[in-house]
């Protein structure tokens, strides 16, 4: 009996530990990417990117996206572009192509998979419709 309170207790500290952890999260709900210096734009139609964070973080984990992230550091998010700002277009772990890489923790990578599983789905693909809105 006595055994089965402990792993209670532990179980609610737990729970209150997780929670306050969720609650010290800090969920950007809408972010403007910030271009590095030194990392012009690749054609002069290139505006900057408003990213809907919120909504897509209430559809997917965090590390899906922060793959750099684990349970460790969970809380402390990075920005990408602490990491991702070297200017060459071709460089995955440059800045253009965190956001264009096939890799679904990039931003066209995810939306053409789920375009491709669903042609009628929502997210995207259009450069200047879908996030370079032309001014
Ligand atoms: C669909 C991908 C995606 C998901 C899912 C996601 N994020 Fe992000 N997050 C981003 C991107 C992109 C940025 C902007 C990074 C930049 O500007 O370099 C960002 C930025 C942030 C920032 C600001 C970092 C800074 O210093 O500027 C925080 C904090 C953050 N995310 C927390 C979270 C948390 C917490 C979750 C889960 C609840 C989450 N994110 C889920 C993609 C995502
Ligand atoms: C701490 C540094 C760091 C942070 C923060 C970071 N990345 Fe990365 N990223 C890397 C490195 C290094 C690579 C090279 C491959 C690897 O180690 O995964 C990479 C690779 C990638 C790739 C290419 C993967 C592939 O398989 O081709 C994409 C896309 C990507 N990152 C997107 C992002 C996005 C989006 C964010 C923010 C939500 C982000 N990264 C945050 C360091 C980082
Ligand atoms: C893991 C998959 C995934 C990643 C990564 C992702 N998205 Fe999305 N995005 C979606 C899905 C799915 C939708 C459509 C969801 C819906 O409407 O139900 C969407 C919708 C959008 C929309 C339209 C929102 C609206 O209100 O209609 C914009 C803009 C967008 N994404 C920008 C971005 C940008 C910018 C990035 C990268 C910084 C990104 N997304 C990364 C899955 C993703």
């Amino acid at each position: 009996m006595k055994g089965r309170v402990r792993v209670l207790a532990a179980a609610v500290a737990c729970l209150l530990l997780s929670a306050g952890a969720l609650y010290a999260y800090d969920v950007p709900k809408e972010i403007v990417i910030k271009r590095p210096e030194g990392n012009p734009p690749l054609a002069d139609w290139v505006g900057s990117v408003k990213f809907p964070h919120g909504f897509h973080a209430v559809k997917n984990a965090c590390e899906h996206c922060h793959h750099k992230e684990s349970a460790k550091n969970l809380g402390e998010f990075l920005a990408c572009t602490q990491c991702h700002k070297g200017a060459d277009p071709n460089d995955n772990t440059g800045f253009y192509r965190a956001w264009h890489n096939d890799a679904t923790h990039s931003c066209l990578g995810c939306h053409r998979k789920v375009r491709l599983a669903n042609p009628k789905a929502l997210p995207p693909l259009s450069c200047t419709d879908g996030c370079h809105k032309k001014k």
